[in-house]
This record gives C-alpha cells, sequence and structure tokens, in this order.
C-alpha cells in the first residue's frame, strides 16, 4: 500500500533506527521551550480556531468557533408545543448518555435502591468509551500511591486542574479497577496473575492498566453486560434536545426525542445526571478526529442554556498519533500505548525531534512543528506526517510483542496492506478530547445548577489544560459513581416543582437581543456531514 516515495522516506528510517536504540532518549522539554513551543504550535493558540461566545454564562470568554455556533444556536425543540403538565415518564435517576460515565452512573444508582432510566441518543455503549485503547490509570502497586498519581494529573495539566476533582479521581482509582474486576472485565495481565501496566506519557510510574489495545471495548463489554443483566430500565436511539427545570430554579428532567418515530416526550427526574460525552465532532479547527459519531458536545449546549458555566473550554487535545495513511483511516487514534512499548517518532528523514512521551500537547505541537517546517513526508493526498516507528517495539520487547499488545491496530492496518510489525505508520496529531466542560464539584454536582450531575466529558476542571492517557477512562467511572453515590443520599428530601421551560425561551431572546444568527439549531444531536459540504 505504500508508495514508492513512502517507501524511499521508511529506508531512512530503517537506516537511523539501529543508532537510534542505542542512544539515550531524546531529551525531555525545559519549561520554557514547553511554553514557547505550545505558544507558536498549539492549535489553541491560533487566532483563527476561537472567538469570544456572546451570550449565556461565559458571555465574553474565548472558545472554538465550532463551540460558539452551537453556543449561539437556537433550539432544536418547538418548546412552546410541549406539554408539561403531566410528563410521560416519572423516575428518581435520569441518566442521560450511553456510555462509560452515564453507564457507571446508572449501575450505581440501581445498587443504592434508586429508581433509574438511561436514556443514550444512540446504542448503549456507543461512546468514546468504546473507543478507548491505550488504558485506565490507576495507583494500585506498591511503587505508587494515589499521592503520586495526583502530582503527575496536576503536572500534565499545566497546574489548572481543580485539586479537589483530581484528589477524587486519584482516590477512587484503585477502588474502580477493583470494582471493574469483579464485574468480569479483563485485564491484560503476567502469566501469575499480576495486572501489567505501563507509562503513558506525563506519567511517573507504570499505573496504566489495559486489556491488550482495546481497553475501552473491554470496560464498556463489562459495564453494558451488567445492564443487561440487571435489566435495568434503558431506552437507545432517544435523543434529549433540552433540560427541563422546576419553577424553583433547579434541574428536573428532560424533555427527549425518539429518533425513530420523532416522538417528542417529557421526563420528570428527582436527579438528572449529564454524561452526554464530548465535542470531537465539531471538528475544532478543521481537524479530523479519533471520536465517536454522537459525540456533538450537546450536553454543554442543554446545560449552559440552563446557566450551567463551563470551564477551560479554550482548551482542546489533539492527540499526537492520528492515522495520517491511509487517507480511509483518517484522524483514527493510534495508541499512545504505541509510544509507551518504545516506538519512537521521527521526520521524514528518519531523525527524531520530540521525546515521543512528553505531554500531548506538547508532542502535537512538536510533530505539528516538524511538518510545518517541512520535515514531515506529504502523502500524494496532500496530508503531511511524521513516521511512528512502531517495528522499534518488537527490537526491544521481543519479537510477537506488537502483534500480542497490538492486535486491533495490526489489524486495522492490515486492511490496508500495511504492516506496522514490520513498517513504521505515518501520523498527524487528531481533535481527540475536550479537556474542559461543565463546572462539578467532587460529587459530580453541577456548581450552579441543583439536581444536575455532571460525568465524563461533558464536566470539565478534572484534568485542566490537558488530560493525561488513562485518566478519562478512569474519571468517566469515578464520576458517575460519585454522582449517583451523591444522589441517592439526597433523591429523598428532593421536591420537584412544577416544571418549565422558561430557560429556553428566555436564552432564544438574549439571543435575538444580542442580534446573534443562530447558524444553527443545537444540540446538533447527530454531524451533518452532507449538508455542510
Ligand atoms: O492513546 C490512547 O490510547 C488514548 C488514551 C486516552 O486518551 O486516555
Amino acid at each position: 500500500m505504500y508508495t514508492p516515495q513512502m517507501r524511499e522516506s521508511i529506508r531512512m528510517v530503517e537506516r537511523t533506527r539501529g543508532k537510534r536504540l542505542e542512544e539515550e532518549e531524546y531529551p525531555t522539554l525545559q519549561p520554557d521551550e514547553k511554553e514557547r513551543l505550545l505558544r507558536d504550535y498549539h492549535p489553541d493558540y491560533r487566532e483563527d480556531t476561537q472567538r469570544e461566545v456572546r451570550v449565556g454564562p461565559n458571555a465574553g470568554d474565548k472558545m472554538p468557533h465550532e463551540l460558539v455556533d452551537c453556543l449561539e444556536g437556537r433550539s432544536e425543540l418547538d418548546y412552546e408545543a410541549v406539554s408539561l403538565q403531566n410528563p410521560d415518564i416519572d423516575t428518581e435517576v435520569l441518566v442521560i448518555g450511553g456510555g462509560g460515565a452515564g453507564t457507571a452512573a446508572a449501575l450505581t444508582a440501581q445498587s443504592e435502591g434508586l429508581e433509574v432510566l438511561l436514556v443514550t441518543k444512540l446504542r448503549l455503549g456507543d461512546a468514546n468509551t468504546m473507543m478507548a485503547q491505550g488504558g485506565i490509570q490507576a495507583a494500585d502497586k506498591p511503587s505508587d500511591s494515589p499521592v503520586q498519581h495526583y502530582l503527575d494529573v496536576i503536572g500534565g495539566g499545566g497546574f489548572t486542574n481543580e485539586p479537589q476533582l483530581v484528589e477524587a479521581l486519584v482516590r477512587d482509582a484503585p477502588y474502580i479497577i477493583k470494582w471493574l474486576e469483579e464485574l468480569g472485565c479483563m485485564f491484560s495481565k503476567s502469566d501469575d496473575g499480576t495486572m501489567l501496566t505501563i507509562h503513558g506519557g506525563g506519567t511517573s510510574r507504570k499505573r496504566m492498566h489495559f486489556a491488550r489495545d482495546y481497553t475501552g471495548a473491554e470496560i464498556m463489554r463489562t459495564i453494558r453486560d451488567e445492564v443487561i443483566n440487571r435489566s435495568l430500565p434503558t431506552v437507545e436511539f432517544c435523543a434529549v434536545l433540552e433540560l427541563l427545570m422546576d419553577e424553583e430554579g433547579r434541574c428536573a428532567g428532560a424533555v427527549v426525542r425518539n429518533l425513530d418515530t420523532g416522538e417528542v416526550s417529557t421526563i420528570r427526574a428527582r436527579a438528572t445526571v449529564l454524561a452526554t460525552g464530548g465535542f470531537g465532532r465539531l471538528h475544532v479547527a478543521g481537524f479530523p478526529t479519533t471520536n465517536h459519531y454522537g459525540a456533538t458536545g450537546d450536553g454543554l449546549v442543554m446545560a449552559y442554556k440552563a446557566g450551567a458555566r463551563l470551564t477551560f473550554m479554550d482548551a482542546v487535545q489533539y492527540h499526537p498519533t492520528g492515522v495520517a495513511f491511509p487517507e480511509q483511516m483518517l484522524g483514527q487514534l493510534v495508541t499512545e500505548k504505541v509510544r509507551g512499548l518504545g516506538a519512537q517518532l521521527v521526520n521524514s528523514q528518519g531523525e527524531q525531534f520530540v521525546y515521543p512521551l512528553e505531554t500531548r500537547d506538547a508532542v502535537s505541537s512538536a510533530i505539528i512543528r516538524e511538518c510545518d517546517k517541512g520535515g514531515g513526508f506529504v502523502t500524494p493526498t496532500d496530508q503531511a506526517g511524521v513516521w511512528l516507528d512502531s517495528p522499534m517495539i518488537d527490537e526491544i520487547n521481543g519479537d510477537g510483542t506488537v502483534r500480542r499488545e497490538l492486535p486491533a491496530m495490526v489489524r486495522q492496518f492490515e486492511r490496508f496492506d500495511i504492516d506496522m510489525t514490520a513498517d513504521p505508520i505515518l501520523v498527524y496529531p487528531t481533535l481527540h478530547y475536550q479537556n474542559g466542560g461543565i463546572e462539578i464539584d467532587e460529587h459530580a454536582r453541577s456548581l450552579q445548577i441543583p439536581n444536575l450531575y455532571v460525568a465524563g466529558e461533558a464536566a470539565g476542571g478534572i484534568h485542566g489544560r490537558n488530560r493525561l492517557m488513562g485518566n478519562s477512562l478512569l474519571d468517566i467511572l469515578v464520576f458517575g459513581r460519585r454522582a449517583a453515590l451523591h444522589a441517592s443520599k439526597v433523591v429523598d428530601q428532593i421536591d420537584v416543582a412544577p416544571l418549565t421551560l422558561q430557560h429556553v425561551r428566555e436564552y432564544d431572546e438574549t439571543l435575538k437581543e444580542a442580534d446573534v444568527e443562530g447558524r444553527q439549531r443545537s444540540p446538533m444531536v447527530l454531524p451533518d456531514y452532507v449538508s455542510s459540504k
């Protein structure tokens, strides 16, 4: 599948490989170098990628254009036509979202004896969780500690993270691994049954637990089976269009649309858990994405209209190693585990230009810089990229390691006649993660909206400006579970006042007053690749 020109460049990579294997590691960046690199090359710092949002709780804050378009969009819901007198469904806890965070919240709520309903706009498990590859962090080995994990998370986030959220994350992590194991999650282990762990970028200890290179799929399989086994009430293909509030200004459920029939229904709930995931499918700054089809940032928009503040929305995570070739796989994730196992990043001449396990923001910026300088390889369709020298892995760890540790990735490339055990693969940064989200406390409660919980990628502050690998599979479960545990303590005391959609009406009026056109309907629900062409 590689072209003759690519083959020529690969020969350069092969020529330098022996020497690179013997050399000391590439020097890590000094803090001032890293700062300069980010300022000069990270897409967040480009003038043309962001603008100020004009309305709502974050008015005046800069965010990606694509998100501002959503926040400044008119409601998708014909709210005047919705009857709020007699809700169609009543439940104690409504969970919105069928990925890892929503599923963990729903399972925990049910375990705590609550009546729970999970709604999801696609199928249960159709979410970014399913697509996560590399692993989940937890400091559960004698050489490690939650304190050490805490320091890594804060360092990775540029010391901007909310400390109490990081504390919750690292404290609960060992319990989460145990919980998953008890439910039947098959993590990779050594012959004596010890859980295997490796490094990720920015980690000071080997604490990345994994299931080969399909960790997210294995975790989601485990918890989805549990939902099915317990017959937990779940409605699929059910998109939430707006949150419902009560007349006391508290969240009280949601208005949903059945995606098959178009029918609109109201769900009244004492507690609502928003677990709608991130916004990768907004293709911020024109980047391809690793994200799931449903990652359109709906929860951010609905909560924002109801008065929730967003945080760190100007900090977008570009994963350094998205596929740059073949074009059919453009933007797909090449797990950081490939670098964790020893593969280096090199330019078209086979030269290293960055330490491969710097934090993601720095590695992505270094790749963009290398390509801007002309050091990358440019494919026949004009996509620049650098080589990820995957054959090094077997040289370092022994023959068969790539096939054993990265079976899903090997298979994906083989479909295009690329053998990553023998040849390097071409990569370029891809939109991977929304570092920011809705402001929450350590119980996953919205800071502004009573009775609303937010868990997973829709929440912000845990990771500051840059999340480390393996802390997302962790945070979805930690905060999903925490949301449900907190709800279980208070739900009995919650009385829901008469329902209202006044907040949506007022938001639309504010858009009109601010003379904001509202280029699109929001929430987006599903990306529209056809009419946006
Ligand atoms: O590279 C990866 O496997 C991605 C992991 C993550 O974002 O946590």
